[in-house]
């Protein structure tokens, strides 16, 4: 993977600096703007950090998402708007702009971060399921689109893993509580979760797009 550039987004923290971490380790050089620099509220701002990338970009993780819990009578026009616009219509424009110069080179590796709640779903999750169950479509449609220009597309869809979004919306007990239910029984860490999308980034995968992974230590099994 020497002399590839990938650009990582939501890399300040959690499975996002693990995916960076692990991509450099294989040789990339990876691009982590922070939300100064490309804020994915603001299509604008997306635009405009890509504008300022010279040369080929080979690989694009979409990982920053965010997860506010909210049920039916509590999901606000302006949740659910922040939810689709961060989670599924800031990786679409970035695919947009990014693809372009993979086609170029006739090589790209793309990965979504989705989740287990695009699979199975868990009460509040409304917002964040709608939005990681549409980039399940999106990946595939992708994968279909961009195939023949030497680009694959996958997606990842953890289970529990340990980082701040899980401590933001689990208190430690039901984080105990979860775990007991995981054939695993733990969380997975975001460096388990790196080492799968670095594989998916990497020449290595040669044949494999429009796939969603499972990486849940066998939750969605139950
Ligand atoms: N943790 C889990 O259990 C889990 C499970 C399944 C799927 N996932 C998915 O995996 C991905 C990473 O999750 P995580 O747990 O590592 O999340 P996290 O610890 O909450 O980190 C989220 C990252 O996204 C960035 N971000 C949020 N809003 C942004 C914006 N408007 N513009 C630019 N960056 C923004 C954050 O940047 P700042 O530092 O600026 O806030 C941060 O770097 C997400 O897509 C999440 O849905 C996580």
């Amino acid at each position: 993977m020497k002399n590839r550039v990938a650009l990582v987004t939501g890399a300040s923290r959690g499975i996002g600096a693990a995916i960076a971490a692990a991509l450099a380790r294989a040789g990339v050089h990876v691009l982590t703007p922070s939300r100064t620099e490309m804020d994915l509220a603001v299509p604008e701002s997306i635009e405009r950090y890509v504008d300022t990338i010279e040369g080929p970009i080979d690989i694009l993780v979409n990982n920053a998402g965010i997860n506010f819990l909210a049920g039916i009578d509590e999901l606000d026009s302006a949740t659910l708007n922040a939810t689709l616009q961060i989670n599924l219509v800031a990786p679409l424009q970035l695919t947009r702009l990014v693809a372009e110069r993979m086609k170029a080179n006739r090589f790209g590796r793309i990965v979504n971060l989705s989740s287990i709640w695009s699979i199975v779903s868990k009460e509040r999750r409304m917002a964040y399921a709608a939005s990681k169950s549409a980039i399940n479509g999106v990946t595939r449609t992708l994968a279909l689109e961009l195939g023949p220009h030497g680009i694959l597309v996958n997606a990842i869809a953890p289970g529990y893993v340990n980082t701040e979004l899980t401590r933001q919306n689990n208190s430690a007990e039901q984080i105990q509580a979860i775990s007991d239910t995981i054939p695993l029984q733990r969380l997975a860490e975001p460096a388990e979760i790196a080492e799968m999308v670095a594989f998916l980034c990497s020449g290595k995968n040669s044949y494999m797009t429009g796939q969603v992974l499972v990486v849940d230590g066998g939750y969605v099994c139950r």
